[in-house]
């Protein structure tokens, strides 16, 4: 097990990841609850729900909450239900929130301690690949009618508990979801991160969580750096949504569960690279990157029955947006991200170039 530090300025906390955390979550935890009420989905509950309550047990009363798996849930009639259950039982300002789950799980259960009696503890155990990142950083949130994550709070955990043992379960789509995401830190990293990764995974076949243990490290650190000099996005936090202004857009149009969240992301960071190249007059790897998204099983193509129009009407609802442009962040260099304002005649431009190229620097 290996220890990692966020400090952010208004906290500081740690990161446990390996295998083994669940039989040491005594000593962990950084936090002596009044209760425990864990919030969990219908497809972990019943894999992880009875080891990680008999891991608590011992230390507090727990309380457990199941909602329905996927996006869906990062809903307002959830997150009500999720406050109603914890008004019913009564818990005090001294209880913990668990965050059981994925980054749907992470954002809703992290978004009702936020809110519920102006704040509870709570804890990060993450089940996903993509988790790596959305349990770190403390963003939370719910979505809304008009966009993603509209709705939430800046509310870091009190610790991250990433149980690795627990990817074994993961579906093969979420692996490479998740993977997508860890693909963008090494864009914003280095050149020797997207490297090293796309050598060590060069295809879906070696993803696994041994090899991809080392680099979750790292992705975890580029997070890290970051978030711990802009902790409320007022500037360099903005890089994280690299690939994903697009990738945003198409999540909602598809309507979501159709397409995961890293899926959206490989797409978004495919268009980025050619508006960067379009935009500086640089090369980048882009060829390379589609390339190692496919031999992923990742797209990089914008799904036909997704129409432009829609597509961009997504990105000005944006909060990101900023007047009549649209916010994205493109690459002079890989390791060199900068904040883009795109007019959106340029815009639509681009994008009817990226879809007329359809294999797109096959
Ligand atoms: N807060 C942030 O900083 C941040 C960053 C990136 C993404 N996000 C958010 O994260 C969400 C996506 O997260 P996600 O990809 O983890 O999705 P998710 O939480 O929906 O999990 C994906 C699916 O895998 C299942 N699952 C999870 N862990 C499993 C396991 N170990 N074994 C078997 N099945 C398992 C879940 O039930 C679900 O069906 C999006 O809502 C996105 O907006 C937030």
């Amino acid at each position: 097990m290996e220890t990692l530090w966020i400090q952010a300025k208004s906290k500081t906390y740690p990161i446990y990841l390996g295998e083994g955390i669940m039989d040491q979550v005594k000593s962990l935890l950084p936090v002596d609850p009044s209760a425990f009420f864990i919030v969990t989905d219908d497809r972990l509950a019943p894999l992880y729900l009875e080891p990680v309550k008999k891991a608590l047990i011992t230390l507090a009363p727990v309380s457990t909450a199941i909602v329905p798996s996927g996006e869906g849930s990062k809903s307002f009639d959830v997150y009500k239900d999720l406050l109603d259950q914890l008004l019913e039982l009564n818990l005090d300002r001294k209880s913990c929130v668990i965050a059981l789950g994925g980054g749907v799980i992470g954002d809703l259960a992290g978004f009702v301690a936020a809110t519920y009696l102006r704040g509870v503890g709570f804890i990060q155990m993450p089940t996903t690949l993509l988790a790596h990142d959305s349990s770190v950083g403390g963003k939370v949130g719910i979505n809304h009618d008009k966009g993603k994550n509209l709705i939430g709070a800046f509310y870091h955990p009190d610790a991250v508990l990433y149980e690795t043992s627990f990817l074994g379960s993961l579906p093969d789509r979420e692996w490479r979801s998740g993977f997508s995401e860890l693909i963008k830190h090494s864009f914003l990293d280095s050149v020797s991160f997207f490297e090293e990764l796309k050598s060590a995974i060069p295809d879906f076949e070696r993803l696994n969580s041994e090899t991809v243990t080392p680099f979750l490290r790292r992705g975890i650190g580029v997070k890290a750096t970051i978030v711990e000099e802009d902790e409320q996005e007022q500037g360099k936090r903005a890089y994280l949504n690299f690939g994903h202004t697009l990738g945003h857009a198409l999540e909602k149009e598809a309507g979501y569960g159709t397409l995961t969240h890293g899926e959206g992301v490989a797409i978004g960071m495919c268009f980025a690279l050619q508006l960067s190249e379009a935009l500086f007059n640089v090369t980048l790897p882009s060829k390379s990157l589609v390339e190692w998204l496919k031999a992923l099983g990742l797209p990089t193509t914008i799904p036909e029955a997704l129409p432009s129009d829609r597509l961009i009407d997504h990105m000005k609802r944006d909060k990101k947006r900023k007047g009549e442009t649209i916010r994205f962040v493109l690459l002079r260099s890989v390791g060199d991200p900068t904040l883009v304002e795109i007019p959106e005649e340029q815009l639509v431009e681009q994008l009817e170039k990226f879809r007329a190229d359809g294999e797109w620097k096959k």
